[in-house]
């Protein structure tokens, strides 16, 4: 279900937006407006549809408009133009009154530099919110100690939070956002203050804390692994505008352009990239039974390959055969295939969820393609080695084979 839905939301700073609109609207970059208009343009026609429940990452390098978008969703910024709507109802057209309400319970803000009151204990800064809503004393410290528990803080409650190391201070924040129990949660950078062991750490207790509490999260950040482990979605922002909305392993299988492909060049995809997006789909089988080894020739032979994977009655996957034993069968006048047949034991099928990086090592020990099957072990593609190894290192097939004519020594 639709938590967030942002529809060509634009924020313009400085005094002449009516001409800069203009200029927006007739597609002019940001650095031409700036020039013509002085204006600078933060967000440019920004749309965006977030999911109940999940962790929204906008990415991008520094002044791409990444928190100027997240302060229109709690209106620190008023958009020049477009509707942000939680829930259904435009929070840009609600009054005053209901905004405060609505910042008190639906949103609530992690801050990079944690926004922490040094000098108060982790219970007293956790408990803050419940404090401003006027909540009494006893019921805002139980709910405080509950989710300093949550974000495992236990034995702290009553340190100052100064005295307390930045990942620290930062799971404090993360409590104090959460003591409220807002239906959403927007992080603007709220790891990058932190050193990287830490912060990696924090990226993992923070998944493992949103299968507990299931928020909605908009999670802005600079970095590009951060986002691929955090997103189940990620939007890329350049100029203000979004480049790209996807899944990681859409984003890093097809790029949108030459700005996300040169951005997300040198990831490393192993763990994100699945056997799925990788495979032949509907690959070209033999039947078992139907099939002699002419017929398993000339499929082969039709299809470019050296190898094909075999199949039952109603498709599912039991083996490989060799275009090399399928001619010895021929010569010999051997009719039945599965006496050549690589079976099951002998051959590997994965499904089509499985990291590209768990393939490399089943390819170690046999030159056989892999077969891909879905919960009912039918055969659903085939992966190739050299498409796993061109997915691992970032290439199309195409440069591989390119690498492989310039670079190669002749013999
Ligand atoms: N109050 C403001 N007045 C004028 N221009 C602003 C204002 N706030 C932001 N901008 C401009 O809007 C653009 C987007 O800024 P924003 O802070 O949203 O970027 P960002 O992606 O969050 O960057 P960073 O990664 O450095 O935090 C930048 O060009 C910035 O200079
Ligand atoms: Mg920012």
């Amino acid at each position: 279900m639709s938590k967030i839905q942002v529809e060509d939301l634009s924020v313009i700073f400085g005094r002449r937006t009516k001409e800069a609109q203009e200029l927006q609207k007739a597609g002019r970059s940001k650095v031409e407006i700036l020039n013509q208009t002085g204006c600078t343009v933060g967000v440019s026609k920004a749309s965006m549809d977030i999911q109940e429940g999940e962790v929204f990452v906008v990415m991008g390098l520094s002044g791409s408009g990444k928190s100027t978008l997240l302060r229109c969703f709690n209106r620190l910024i008023e958009p020049t133009d477009g509707t942000v709507k939680v829930d259904g109802n435009d929070i840009l057209q609600i009054n005053e009154h209901a905004l405060r309400e609505f910042r008190r319970t639906k949103m609530t803000m992690v801050f990079q530099h944690f926004g922490l009151l040094p000098h108060r204990t982790v219970s007293s800064n956790v408990a803050f919110g419940l404090e401003i809503q006027g909540v009494d004393e006893d019921t805002r410290l139980k709910k405080a100690y509950e989710v300093i528990k949550t974000v495992g803080l236990e034995g702290y409650e009553e340190k100052m939070t100064g005295q307390l190391s930045g990942g620290m201070q930062q799971r404090v924040g993360l409590a104090r956002a959460l003591a409220t129990d807002p239906e959403i949660l927007l992080m603007d950078e709220a790891f990058s203050a932190l050193d990287p062991l830490i912060r990696t750490q924090m990226q993992e207790e923070l998944l493992q804390l949103q299968e507990k509490v299931h928020k909605t999260i908009l999670f802005i950040t600079h970095d590009l692994d951060e986002a691929l482990k955090l997103g189940d979605r990620i939007a890329i922002m350049k100029d203000g505008l979004i480049v790209q909305t996807g899944t990681p392993e859409e984003i890093l299988t097809n790029p949108a352009d030459d700005y996300v492909r040169a951005f997300v060049e040198n990831v490393d995809r192993g763990g994100i990239v699945t056997a799925g997006s990788v495979m032949f789909k509907n690959p070209n089988a033999v039947r078992i039974k139907q099939d002699g080894p002419r017929a398993a020739l000339r499929k082969m032979s039709k299809g470019g390959v050296t190898s094909m994977p075999v199949v039952g009655e109603n498709g599912t996957f039991i083996g490989f055969v060799k275009d090399t034993d399928m001619k010895e069968m021929e010569d010999k006048g051997l009719r039945d295939i599965e006496q050549y047949m690589y079976t099951k034991e002998q051959v590997t099928a994965v499904k089509a969820d499985t990291p590209v990086a768990d393939l490399l090592p089943l390819f170690l020990d046999t030159d056989l393609n892999l077969a891909v099957v879905d919960d009912d072990r039918k055969l659903v593609g085939v992966v190739v080695h050299s498409s796993v190894i061109a997915e691992m290192i970032g290439k199309e097939r195409s440069e591989v084979k390119q690498i492989r004519d310039e670079g190669g020594i002749d013999l």
